[in-house]
Parts: structure tokens; C-alpha cells; sequence
């Protein structure tokens, strides 16, 4: 059986010079990795009422709908510019290397539905705190956050502050 952390993938100098990628890609093509990680993700959640998991495009997605599955709730998608029909919510947000933008849909989310939010990796925190903004924008509670992977140089905790509890399962 691996460890979670044997499965994650170093890749040095991308997407450019200088940044040390962490690819999940060998964890989500593991069987028994992936299962080991949604349960993991799913553990410090389980009582907590969670009733729609968020996932960020594109890798949280994947963590987020096989998460959703698991704790029995149900997913929303927080996209990429121009991909969602209208209406839509945006939030502009600067990444670690470049900017971006996430949408949510504006009639996707009763008020006060319990959303965790799931993404793979928190980086600078820049994307998590845009879905943040989004969900409080709809009126719904935001829970809290889980990730797979923390990079802790890029302070993402710190500017995630209290927004709620935030579980990874590993940190470099
Ligand atoms: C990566 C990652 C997170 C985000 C973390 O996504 O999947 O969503 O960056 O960085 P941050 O904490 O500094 O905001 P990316 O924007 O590369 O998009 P992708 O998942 O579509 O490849
Ligand atoms: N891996 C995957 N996604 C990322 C990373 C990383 O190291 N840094 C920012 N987004």
C-alpha cells in the first residue's frame, strides 16, 4: 500500500521556470490511492451536515464529485470564465502564476445550503477565496474547505483565515 505522498508526482519548472508542480495524476490513476484520498477528504466532514460540495475546475472536480458522492451530498461546479449559461456570479482572482476568474451559477445554490468547498491543491489561496466570495455571494453557509495538497510557502492558510476549518492531507 503507498502513502498518499508517494503517489503525488514532482514535477520541477511548471507550468514555468522556477515553480515546483505537484501532480495528482499517479494518485487519481491509483485504485486504492483515490479511494484512500476521498476518505480521507471525507473524514473530518462526515457530521457536519454537509449538503452540496463545491468543486473547483478543473481538478476539484474530480476530488469534489467523488467526494459529494461519498459524504451523500449533492456538487456544483465552480467554473472558468465563459462556461456556465447565464446568470452567472464572477470573482476575479490572481493566481501563483497569472490571473483568473471563477463563476457560479446565481440560481444554483439555495440560500443557506451547507457547501464544502474541495480542490486539489491550495496554493496562494487566491482561487479558494474567490469560491468563497461566490458561495457567501449566493447566500448559501459556507462549511468549510478541504484540499488534497497545501503548499505552505504560498501563505494560502493565512489568507484563507477564518473562513472556516480548512483540512489537507498533506503539506510541503
Ligand atoms: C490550480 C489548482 C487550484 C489553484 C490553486 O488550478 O488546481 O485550483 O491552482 O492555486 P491558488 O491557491 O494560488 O489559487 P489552475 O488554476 O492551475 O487550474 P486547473 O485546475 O484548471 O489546471
Ligand atoms: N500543483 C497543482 N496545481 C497547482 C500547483 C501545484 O503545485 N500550484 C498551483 N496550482
Amino acid at each position: 500500500m503507498h502513502a498518499l505522498a508517494e503517489l503525488i508526482r514532482d514535477v520541477p519548472d511548471f507550468p514555468r521556470s522556477g515553480v515546483m508542480f505537484r501532480d495528482v495524476s499517479p494518485l487519481l490513476a491509483s485504485a486504492e490511492g483515490f479511494a484512500r484520498c476521498i476518505e480521507a477528504l471525507a473524514a473530518p466532514w462526515r457530521d457536519s451536515g454537509v449538503q452540496v460540495v463545491g468543486g473547483v475546475e478543473a481538478r476539484g472536480f474530480i476530488f469534489g464529485a467523488a467526494l459529494a458522492l461519498h459524504l451523500g451530498a449533492g456538487f456544483v461546479p465552480l467554473r472558468k470564465p465563459g462556461k456556465l449559461p447565464p446568470p452567472v456570479q464572477a470573482v476575479d482572482y490572481q493566481l501563483e502564476y497569472g490571473k483568473d476568474r471563477l463563476e457560479l451559477r446565481r440560481d444554483v445554490l439555495a440560500p443557506a445550503r451547507r457547501v464544502l468547498l474541495v480542490d486539489d491543491v491550495l496554493a496562494t489561496g487566491g482561487t479558494l477565496c474567490a469560491a468563497a466570495e461566490l458561495v457567501a455571494g449566493a447566500g448559501a453557509t459556507l462549511l468549510g474547505a478541504a484540499v488534497v495538497i497545501e503548499l505552505d510557502a504560498l501563505g494560502g492558510r493565512s489568507r484563507w483565515a477564518e473562513r472556516g476549518p480548512l483540512h489537507s492531507l498533506l503539506r510541503y
